[in-house]
């Protein structure tokens, strides 16, 4: 799961998808930026999930690296620019792993400079394309 400072979406991501699927999955999140590398998640972030019954608080921000497109057999991104920025970082035979987290070209916006209410609907968007997502892994089908 990949957002621009790994602690508002992607930590989110990386949580609500954990909490479909079994430990079997690696399931892992990164920015790809390394200004908040080492800080836990944005307290509105923790909240939110933690309302959801879902805990992010030991969660660490780390800049994605090139070994994750290597380790990960799929990579979601949160917007066009964490998309664009992470297929630079690519073979060509990776390219195939990296996708937007959400259906139709849709992208998951940026909470960071809003209020919660933007966390709200962050949490939501989030909860039903990992549903979607743990729903084909199980199956198979992605
Ligand atoms: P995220 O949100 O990419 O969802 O973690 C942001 C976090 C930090 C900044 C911007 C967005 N920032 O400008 O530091």
């Amino acid at each position: 799961m990949v957002c621009l400072g790994n602690i508002c979406r992607s930590p989110l991501a990386e949580g609500i998808l954990k909490s479909k699927l079994d430990d079997n999955h690696l399931i892992d999140s990164a920015g790809t930026i390394d200004y908040h590398e080492g800080s836990g998640p944005d307290e509105r972030s923790v909240k939110t999930a933690f309302k959801n019954g879902i805990d992010i608080s030991m969660q660490k921000s780390r800049p994605i690296k090139k070994s994750d497109l290597e380790n990960f057999d799929l990579i979601f991104c949160m917007d066009k620019n964490n998309y664009n920025d992470v297929l630079k970082m690519a073979d060509d035979s990776q390219k195939h792993k990296i996708r937007l987290i959400l259906d139709n070209q849709l992208e998951v916006p940026d909470p960071y400079f809003g209020g919660i209410d933007g966390f709200d609907n962050v949490y939501k968007m989030l909860d039903e394309s990992c549903e979607r997502i743990a729903e084909k892994i199980r199956n198979n089908t992605i």
